[in-house]
């Protein structure tokens, strides 16, 4: 069984030659009961996941001409960081021995663009879970580019 979940749970008309069946479920990463519900859904119908992919992710609107607008940093973390923690740690327990989680990011999250400092932050072996949410909610309330924060995120 396959699930692709979306919000408006669209039928994506996916097909197997192998014998795959598909289901499409509604899931929206900024509710946790909807999280919760899915993992319920299969845990019911198909007890264990071999796979987790968690693909949703929004960006930074680019505009066609004109200067990147500031970017509702809380609504991207909302989908981005929260919603997909929230699914691996709902599933991790669904996942099956030598199954995975897959979480699709991007070259744009590449820590390559940020200061020293906040690198250093990120990969300090002693970083927490509370640690990472406490630079998840600086970044939202800062509500700074992408580019300037080479100069902006050390203090
Ligand atoms: N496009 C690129 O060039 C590129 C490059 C590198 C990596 N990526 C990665 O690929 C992934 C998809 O990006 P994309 O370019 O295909 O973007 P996209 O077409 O805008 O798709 C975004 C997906 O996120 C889902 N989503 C958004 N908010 C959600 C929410 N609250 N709950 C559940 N699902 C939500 C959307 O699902 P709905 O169907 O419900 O709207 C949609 O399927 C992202 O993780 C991105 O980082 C993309």
């Amino acid at each position: 069984m396959l699930y692709a979940a979306s919000r408006a749970g669209a039928d994506l008309a996916l097909r197997s030659n192998r014998g795959v069946q598909f289901r499409y479920p509604t899931l929206d990463l900024t509710d946790s009961s909807s999280i919760e519900r899915l993992a319920k859904t299969i845990k019911d119908e198909d007890g264990k996941v071999d796979v987790l992919f968690n693909v949703a992710g929004l960006n930074i609107a680019k505009p066609q001409s004109g200067p990147r607008a500031f970017p509702d940093n809380k609504k991207i973390m909302d989908v981005n960081f929260q919603g997909t923690l929230q699914m691996c740690v709902t599933f991790l327990p669904l996942i099956k021995p030598g199954g995975r989680i897959v979480n699709l990011s991007s070259v744009a999250s590449s820590l390559r663009s940020y200061s020293e400092g906040l690198q250093a932050r990120f990969r300090d072996p002693k970083m927490t879970l509370s640690a990472l949410q406490a630079l998840v909610t600086e970044y939202e309330v800062r509500k700074v580019l992408i580019k300037p924060m080479r100069e902006t995120d050390d203090h």
